[in-house]
């Protein structure tokens, strides 16, 4: 099955809080992308953000320049059905992250949770990268989550590669800092407990 068909038949089939992945606020994500100290009206993109309640916190928070991708529409459609009038003050983008063309230096701080552990194949990470590297504004921040060395070696039923900190960072190069990493234990609404790896970091200034 096609990527794109595997994630919309997920969220045709479950609820957006009976997800794996689902978490009532994405508290790590928040206290990190506040961490950066990145201004109420900085552009941030949650790639793969689907249907999460990241976007609702951020709103809450004050941030004006939200960008939300994801592969599927059904997830993202949830997402602004939950949002109500303000899901206007929010950019949808219905793409694959690996293939899709993003403005150049649009982001001030790129956020991805479980999206690139998805990434089984070297050149689908190089894109990924390549994406990044074109679209964060020199300067800005790159927060990526992914299952930790000791994580599940499946996530939604497909395959995923699993990261130490440094292996992580490795992906993304020199041209950005690590500046912190995180685990985070995530207790699944099933029961199940996954450990995350959270990289922090920031792109070179020139
Ligand atoms: C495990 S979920 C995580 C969702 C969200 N980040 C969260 O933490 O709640 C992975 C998400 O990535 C999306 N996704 C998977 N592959 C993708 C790709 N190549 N491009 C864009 N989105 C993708 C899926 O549709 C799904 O919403």
């Amino acid at each position: 099955m096609q990527s794109k068909q595997h994630w919309e038949k997920v969220y045709e089939t479950k609820t957006p809080d009976a997800v794996s992945w689902f978490q009532p606020h994405a508290q790590l994500s928040l206290d990190l992308i506040k961490a950066t100290g990145v201004g109420h009206d900085a552009g941030i993109i949650d790639v793969g953000g689907g249907a999460s309640t990241l976007v609702d916190d951020l709103l809450a928070e004050g941030y004006t320049d939200l960008t939300v991708l994801d592969l599927s529409a059904v997830a993202l459609h949830a997402a602004r059905q939950r949002l109500g009038e303000r899901e206007s003050e929010v950019r949808w983008i219905e793409a694959d992250i690996t293939t899709v063309e993003l403005p150049d230096n649009r982001y001030d701080l790129w956020h991805d949770r479980a999206v690139f552990h998805f990434l089984t194949e070297p050149q689908d990470r190089e894109a990924y990268v390549r994406t990044v590297f074109r679209s964060v504004k020199p300067g800005g921040y790159v927060i990526v989550a992914t299952f930790a060395e000791d994580g599940p070696v499946q996530c939604s039923g497909l395959p995923v590669m699993r990261y130490s900190a440094d292996e992580l960072h490795d992906e993304f190069g020199e041209a950005f800092t690590l500046l912190q990493h995180r685990k985070e234990t995530h207790h699944t609404p099933a029961g199940a407990v996954q450990q995350f790896v959270y990289c922090y970091c920031r792109r070179a200034s020139s």
